[in-house]
């Protein structure tokens, strides 16, 4: 039988692929900003239902939530897929940025799930987490942060909650998806006003670079939501690929050995000072 799902994120990458597995048989409300992907996306299926939604913007939440209770009074699954990176040095960082990290991958989520809950009785909802939220990654620490906040407060909502709901987390490791290229475009002003950490941000650029391009497939969060999506009992969190598996076990390590493992790594991005290479005097 057909269900409903509410997917977020649905312009490009996972949700986007999420969007596309779901409504060969489903109906699908598919939450996006752009006018372009809105289109885009009505022309793909009739099953697909697109909706306008900005997790910064308050109003535009309650909007998404409004459109959504005036058409279905069911949801099966809420998959709160969007999602933003802000990085670059801590010391350097606005607070606006970390606002606005904490906008979108936090506090839109959980505004825009309050406001679908009571169509969401027996039901579950899966966010799409990363193994980010491990927080053992440096100079991407609020989207790190972020992804461990948004852990915390949904499963506080899953302890204390009296509905029939599930919650799960989804942990994928890096996905070839357009998240890479953005998360460098979008933090062009911090990795440029960096002096002190010009090769750990080189590092950062050219790794994303490679991580948007060599990847996992997106295919491969598809297969493991279905699977939590379709599970009896399903797990509470769930890691797709290797790299999120090493980063779960890595952060059961004692914090300062953790530590003295990525401090290590970076300091092998630096140039080596001239004394330390046993040059000038
Ligand atoms: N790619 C990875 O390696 C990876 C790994 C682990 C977890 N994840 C997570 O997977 C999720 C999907 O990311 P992706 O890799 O598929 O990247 P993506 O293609 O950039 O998808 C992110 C989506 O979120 C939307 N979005 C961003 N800010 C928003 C806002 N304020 N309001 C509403 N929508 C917003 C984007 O819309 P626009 O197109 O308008 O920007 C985009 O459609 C994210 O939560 C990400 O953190 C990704």
């Amino acid at each position: 039988m057909s269900k409903i799902y509410v997917i977020t994120g649905a312009a490009s990458g996972i949700g986007r692929a999420l969007v596309e597995h779901f409504s060969a048989d489903n109906i699908v409300y598919a939450g996006v900003r752009r006018t372009e992907a809105f289109s885009e996306l009505e022309r793909l299926s009739k099953n697909i239902i697109p909706f306008f939604i900005d997790l910064c913007n308050d109003e535009s939440i309650v909007k998404a939530a409004e459109f959504i209770k005036k058409r279905t009074n069911k949801i099966n699954t809420l998959i709160n897929a969007a999602g933003c990176v802000v990085a670059g040095a801590l010391e350097r960082i606005p607070a606006s940025e970390l606002r606005r990290q904490f906008d979108t991958n936090v506090f839109g989520h959980i505004e825009f799930t309050q406001g679908l809950l009571d169509l969401l009785e027996g039901g579950r909802v899966i966010n799409i987490s990363s193994m980010a939220s491990y927080g053992i990654f440096p100079f991407i620490a609020p989207y790190c942060a972020s992804k461990r906040a948004m852990d915390i407060l949904f499963n506080s909502m899953l302890m204390e909650t009296k509905r029939d709901i599930k919650i799960i987390s989804i942990k994928p490791g890096v996905i070839a998806t357009p998240l890479w290229d953005k998360s460098i475009d979008q933090n062009k002003a911090s990795i440029r006003d960096c002096s002190g950490y010009e090769a750990e941000m080189e590092y950062m650029v050219k790794n994303a670079g490679k991580n948007g391009r060599e990847g996992a497939p997106v295919q491969s969060v598809v297969d493991v939501v279905s699977e939590a999506d379709s599970a009896r009992k399903p797990k509470l969190t769930y890691t797709v690929g290797k790299d999120a598996f090493a980063a779960r076990c890595v952060s059961k390590l004692p914090q300062s050995l953790i530590n003295g493992i990525i401090k290590s790594k970076v300091k092998k991005l630096s140039p080596k000072k001239p004394e330390q290479s046993g040059g000038i005097n």
